[in-house]
């Protein structure tokens, strides 16, 4: 296909539109409070209202609010409805005649929680129908992709993505453009592009909505990759608690295919590419590299020792190169706009942008694309609105390797380099907001009961360790340890941080070390005196 037979379709799409769209919320959250109903309703109310020359209700992903769904938001005048029912429903088609009818309640746009966020990986989501791939490309999709085949050869793509500073979003925040470099480098003409969508933290929901709400964007980014470092395969990673998103990507790569954007030859180059989807049965350990190799292979999934790395030896012992959801939903818009422009939001250490899954006790709960260097105060502050009815305590995340700062150090700025000097980790994005209300012990606890249940058990320290450590919370909150006890729990930490063979065990103490650090006067307090033998 030429550029500008893609560039057609995607005028035909907007010619199709109507001028007015009524966009209702799909997504599973939206979904879970009858969003289907409201959507209904709204298609009736169109036709009863003889309005289906000119408004289409448009079922589209997540808006990124989604405490307050079913939302119901309408273009171009940007009018947001929230909690809608399916009783309201045609009050808002009749307010597009009158405004006064309208029974809904209405959303502010003009909220922080809307007006500071930047989107790169979420542009579209929202704003297209996640099942057409049309409505995907009037919005430019593929074109990245159609440049960098067009336009670049594959070391310059992969210097393009090291100019930007992307780093990995999956959790550890290795440079991506040095990943790309070394499965480019790497011998052998076989080569696989897998796409880690297993995301496993508690509190997590950044790449379930990202893929129910716009799966070709991971497409696009995954076949970019694999044209950039030298593979015909690829693999979707994903969870079977994400049925709505597996079905979504099964129905992208099929309408993909069709126009020849996936398979042999695509954009008629000598470029092939083919995506698989492989569906994981839930287990946390599988997100890890390795581990959810092995489980692709049929194996196990069990994690092991590195190097040799992926991008050395992969799956079936060929270099791999994986990479998470949201970090391939960067590559289109680097490609398209340029590394130097990416590059250029951000922090020095953070480039870009950053999404997180926004929950707890804050008063707007769901999911924000904000640049890098934002602060936590103004994530949890203004843009989340704060603790109803009560006072912020600690924010925690990065999930149960990640940590909990105090409301002291709310002015951190989100960046990797500073969200480890306080003692947590970006993470994935998992962020949730504690009120005054909130045990830390507890919350300690919680962490270690999910480690504790998750260990694969392959490595005695993280085995073991993760049992004596979630016992010692136990008697320390149920009053009946010791000072002895605490420092025991501290030397534990210690040895299993430093002597697991994966990022599991090696992160578990994170959340009881920093509480510890910020809050150990809510353990010490619980703490019985030693009994001295004589
Ligand atoms: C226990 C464990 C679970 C993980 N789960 C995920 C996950 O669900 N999604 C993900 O992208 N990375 C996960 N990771 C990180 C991956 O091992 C790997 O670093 C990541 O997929 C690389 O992609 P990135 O460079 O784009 O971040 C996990 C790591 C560990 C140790
Ligand atoms: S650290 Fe834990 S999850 Fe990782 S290999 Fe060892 S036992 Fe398994
Ligand atoms: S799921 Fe509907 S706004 Fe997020």
């Amino acid at each position: 296909m030429e550029l500008s037979e893609l560039l057609e379709i995607g005028q035909q799409e907007r010619t199709r539109q109507k001028p007015i769209r009524v966009h209702c919320c799909t997504s599973t959250g939206c979904q879970a409070a009858n969003s289907l109903g409201v959507k209904k309703k709204l298609e009736t109310a169109v036709n009863r209202n003889g309005l289906s020359d000119r408004v289409e209700v448009v079922g589209v992903g997540c808006m990124g609010c989604c405490g307050r769904g079913p939302l119901v938001q309408i273009d171009p005048e940007n009018l947001v409805y929230e909690e809608v029912t399916p009783e309201q429903a045609p009050s808002i088609i009749s307010g597009l005649k009158d405004s006064s009818v309208v029974e809904a309640q209405p959303g502010d746009p003009e909220h922080p929680f809307f007006t500071k966020q930047f989107k790169i990986v979420r542009e579209t989501s929202g704003k297209i129908d996640p099942e057409r791939i049309e409505d995907y490309i009037a919005a430019g999709g593929y074109q990245g992709l159609h440049r960098a085949i067009g336009e670049f050869t594959p070391s310059e793509i992969v210097n393009e993505v090291s100019k930007s500073g992307l780093r990995g979003r999956g959790g550890a925040g290795f440079p991506t453009g040095l990943k790309w470099a070394t499965v480019a480098k790497a011998p052998g003409d076989r080569k696989f592009v897998i796409c880690n969508a297993d995301e496993g933290d508690p509190g997590a929901f950044m790449d379930r909505s990202v893929l129910e709400s716009d799966p070709h964007r991971v497409l696009e980014g995954m076949a970019i990759a694999a044209y950039a470092v030298g593979a015909s395969e690829g693999f979707i990673y994903v969870r079977a608690e994400y049925p709505l998103a597996i079905e979504r990507l099964q129905k992208a790569i099929k309408q993909a295919k069709k126009y020849g954007i996936l398979g042999t030859h695509i954009f008629e180059s000598q470029f092939d590419f083919k995506i698989n989807i492989r569906i994981g049965a839930g287990a946390f350990v599988c997100g890890e590299e390795t581990a959810l190799m092995h489980s692709i292979e049929g194996k196990r999934g069990n994690p092991t020792p590195r190097p040799p790395y992926p991008a050395q030896s992969g799956l079936w012992g060929y270099s791999t190169l994986i990479n998470n959801v949201e970090t391939f939903c960067n590559i289109p818009a680097i490609v398209t706009n340029g590394g130097d422009w990416y590059a250029s939001i951000g922090t020095e250490d953070s480039k870009g942008t950053k999404v997180f899954a926004l929950t707890g006790k804050i008063r707007n709960n769901g999911l924000i694309e904000v640049p890098m260097g934002i602060t936590l105060r103004e994530i949890v502050e203004e843009m989340g609105g704060g603790v109803p009815g009560g006072e912020v305590k600690a924010v925690q995340t990065g999930g149960p390797s990640g940590g909990c700062i105090p409301a002291s150090l709310l002015d951190t700025p989100v960046s990797y380099d500073s969200l480890a000097q306080v003692g947590s980790i970006m993470g994935s994005g998992g962020m949730v907001v504690m009120d005054n209300q909130t045990s830390m012990l507890e919350v300690a606890k919680f962490y270690m009961e999910f480690c504790r249940s998750e260990s694969c058990g392959k490595c005695i320290p993280c085995r073991s360790g993760t049992v004596q450590m979630y016992h010692l919370l136990n008697k320390i909150s149920d009053g009946e340890a010791t000072e002895a006890d605490l420092e025991k729990l501290e030397q534990l930490c210690e040895m299993v941080k430093h002597t697991s063979l994966c990022g599991l065990g090696q992160t578990a103490p994170n959340p009881v070390i920093s509480t510890l650090r910020y809050f150990r006067h809510e353990y010490s307090e619980l703490l019985q005196p030693e009994t001295i033998n004589v």
